[in-house]
């Protein structure tokens, strides 16, 4: 499935390799190679400084060419958000994968035990009740899970809410047969909606704090923690830099969107979506990418030339744009703008056009583009 996915979207798209970034066919999802390249030997060099290995995330680009352009340079495997991506990520050969998320539901549980058969595959548990699931699915596969223990460090979303409770969860996880304890997961993602980076650190300091007592509790008790997975792009550097965190989950670097770059000085926006002045009376504005175009969670897109300008709205197919004097665009011009949030504006697209000197080289699709199986099942 994943083979002919790819080969349909090569011939869907392929007509635009050789053409200027500014003449696709719009809207039109751009991915500048070289500020991709630049934001990954970046992010590589600056982890070489840290106790901490990178484990990029890739629910934000979906994409096997840049995983593995990430590994190459250092990440020790990817994680990911769905099993979907996972079980892509881990066909196309990416070594150690991460599902940095629970896994619940008969089907999924059942797909993730079978592609533990044949890549090593690591998932975050809260529950008892799911890590049974787990194990029965992997015994009947004949597989075998890693699994780690996902603790609340403050955010409220997956995680067992007490180090007793991480510490029951683990005598239950060994005790099942077909799963492996491997560590914990404290996602801080709570942090990345404080801009101040001062304040943004002590809460992340505050953080990995808590983590670090759940990790000596279980150690108390017999569980040694080998992986201790945290930190995405707004902590990376504070979290990665905490002896006891053994990986970063970070991934929006990799494209650094306006919400990201609010957080984190030295990467590069990388990933932009072209859009055509579809209207323009007076000095508003109204561009064809909308918000089925390009992601407005969080902050909203601004556009490359023009950064001056907020947005007045996204409606589904148009962006609306109040300039003034020093706008020079016209009807039929084409303008980059940089997503507000990256990770919901690649599922919006089957393709990026990969761009390098200002023209596209290549089609690289984003699989699997939404969070369903995409066809996995059916392969
Ligand atoms: C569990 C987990 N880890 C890491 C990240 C990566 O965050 P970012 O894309 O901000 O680097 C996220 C993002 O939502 C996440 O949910």
């Amino acid at each position: 499935m994943t083979t002919a996915f790819r080969e349909h979207v090569r011939a869907a798209y392929g007509s635009a390799i050789g053409q200027k970034r500014g003449e696709l066919v719009t809207p039109a999802l751009i991915l500048d190679l070289d500020a991709a390249r630049r934001n990954i030997a970046f992010m590589a060099e600056r982890m070489r400084t840290m106790p901490a290995r990178l484990r990029p995330h890739v629910k934000v680009q979906k994409s096997l060419e840049l995983a593995k352009l990430q590994v190459e340079a250092g990440a020790i495997g990817v994680c990911t958000a769905t099993v979907w991506e996972a079980i892509i990520m881990s066909r196309a050969g990416i070594e150690d994968v991460l599902i940095a998320n629970e896994v619940c539901g008969r089907g999924k549980v059942k797909a993730l035990a079978q592609a533990a058969k044949e890549g090593r595959l690591t998932v975050a548990v809260d529950d008892a009740l799911n890590a049974a699931d787990l194990s029965d699915a992997a015994s009947a596969a004949g597989s075998a899970l890693e699994v780690l223990i996902e603790v609340d460090v403050g955010m409220g979303r997956g995680g067992v809410r007490s180090p007793e409770d991480a510490v029951d969860l683990a005598r239950r996880v060994d005790e099942l047969p077909g799963l492996r304890l491997r560590g914990v997961q404290g996602y801080e993602g709570h942090c990345m909606h404080e801009r101040d980076r001062s304040a943004r650190g002590e809460k992340a300091q505050a953080a990995m704090a808590y983590l670090g007592e759940v990790i000596d509790r279980l150690a108390a008790a017999g569980f040694e923690c080998e992986a201790v997975s945290a930190g995405g792009t707004g902590t990376y550097d504070i979290t990665g830099a905490n002896p006891r965190v053994t990986e970063i989950q970070a991934g929006s670097y990799v494209f650094m969107d306006n919400f990201h770059a609010n957080l984190v000085p030295g990467f590069s926006h990388a990933l932009t979506v072209l859009g055509t002045v579809m209207s323009r009376h007076g000095e508003t504005i109204v561009l064809d990418s909308g918000r089925k175009s390009i992601g407005i969670d969080f902050v909203p897109p601004t556009m490359v030339e023009y950064p001056f300008y907020q947005a007045r709205y996204f409606a589904e197919e148009h962006a609306l744009f109040d300039t003034d004097g020093r706008c020079k665009l016209r009807l039929g011009d084409t303008v980059e703008l940089i997503p507000g949030y990256a990770p919901t504006t690649v599922n919006l697209y089957d393709a990026y056009h990969v761009v390098e000197d200002g023209v596209v080289v290549d089609i690289w699709p984003i699989i699997p583009r939404g969070p369903g199986h995409g066809g996995i099942l059916a392969a």
